[in-house]
């Protein structure tokens, strides 16, 4: 199939708008990362974005809402921690898990009787959703595995001619998914960390609890209450090798291996004798999320046989960055 390239204009959004209402498939620009979307209410439509993806059966969507009327077609309960969090942190990059309504497709939730939501502030996203009249089901518009797309390039690196249309629209602002909040158990639980940190969350709801798997590789057996954790995510062909160390240490131990690159802060540069790809300084940590899925992209053409990333703080939204970078290396961590 050829993918159409919209623009971003009225017109563009109203052509996205209408391959959408007719059961189609268009990537889409938000504020976290570009999403790949369908009608939340059409399951072909749902199986047309696993396709394109690659995507396990097994991992759930998420459905992007613009307002607030309508919830109750999406969720059959919206508590008064939801409304909150919603009053808070919506529109932004915020996901709630609640109890779903049969009118959502059960590809969009792969048969749980939960579905995700979030109300996205990018501009062009809202106008879309709008223009659709429809909540749109959109996980990111990038091949399964590989890491998420931040700009329309990277969609059409991955999709072009396995979807019907991509919005050429702006590169993403925050750089990695949504935060996902589950508020279906006895306490609220952090599922995936995201652009929206645990101590804003923590504000709101003081009971919630990080789930195992935000930081460490889920035991053999063990069920992931956030599907998407459990598989390897984000990862480049080249070996990536997590590093937890102080500056000094980082370099001295990255100069000593051989056939390697390095994915590293502003400060390590001067020191590195290797390829060395730099996202941010080390306290610049709105950077670094914003920089950290288009330098994974770039790691395969160092030519280098191992990348060691000088590990980022786990601190704001540090923790989302790290939980990205850990499943990109598939948990190898080294802790000098
Ligand atoms: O920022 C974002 O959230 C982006 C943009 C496009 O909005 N979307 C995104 O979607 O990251 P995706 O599919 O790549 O990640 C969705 C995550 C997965 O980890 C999935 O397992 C989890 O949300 N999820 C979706 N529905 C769920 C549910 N009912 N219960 C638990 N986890 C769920
Ligand atoms: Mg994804």
């Amino acid at each position: 199939m050829t993918t159409l390239r919209l623009s971003d204009d009225a017109r563009g959004i109203e052509q996205a708008a209408e391959i959408l209402k007719q059961g189609g498939i268009v990537a889409i620009p938000t504020e976290t990362v570009y999403g790949l979307a369908a009608s939340a209410f059409d399951n072909a439509a749902i199986e047309k974005i696993f396709a394109a993806k690659g995507r396990p059966q097994d991992n759930p969507l998420i459905v992007h809402i613009a307002d607030l009327d309508g919830i109750e077609k999406i969720v059959s309960d919206f508590p008064k921690s939801a409304k909150l969090l919603a009053e808070r942190f919506w529109p932004g990059p915020l996901t709630m898990v609640l109890p779903k309504t049969d009118a959502v497709a059960s590809s969009v939730s792969a048969g749980l009787s939960t579905v995700a939501v979030r109300m996205p502030s990018d501009p062009v996203a809202r106008q879309i959703i709008r223009a659709a009249g429809l909540p749109l089901a959109a996980p990111s518009a990038n091949l399964s595995g590989s890491p998420s797309p931040t700009s329309a390039a990277h969609v059409l690196s991955d999709l072009d001619g396995r979807i019907d249309a991509v919005v050429l629209s702006r590169d993403a602002v925050v750089g990695v998914e949504s935060t996902v909040v589950s508020l279906t158990g006895a306490h609220p639980r952090l599922l995936r960390p995201g652009g929206i940190t645990v101590s804003q969350l923590r504000e709101l709801l003081p009971d919630l609890e990080i789930d195992e798997a935000v930081l460490s590789r889920l035991k053999e057996g063990q069920t992931a209450a956030s599907p998407g954790m459990k598989y390897k995510h984000y990862a480049p062909k080249t070996k990536v090798v997590l590093v937890e160390a102080e500056k000094d240490a980082f370099c001295d131990f990255v100069n000593r291996q051989p056939d390697c690159g390095a994915i590293c802060f502003e400060e390590d540069l001067p020191k590195l004798n290797c390829q060395a790809l730099c996202y941010g300084a080390f306290q610049d940590q709105k950077r670094q999320a914003n920089r950290v899925f288009a330098l994974l992209r770039k790691v395969d053409a160092l030519g280098v046989n191992t990348v060691f990333v000088h590990a980022p703080g786990k601190d704001g939204i540090g923790l989302a960055v790290y939980n990205r970078l850990i499943r990109a290396a598939g948990f190898q961590v080294i802790r000098l």
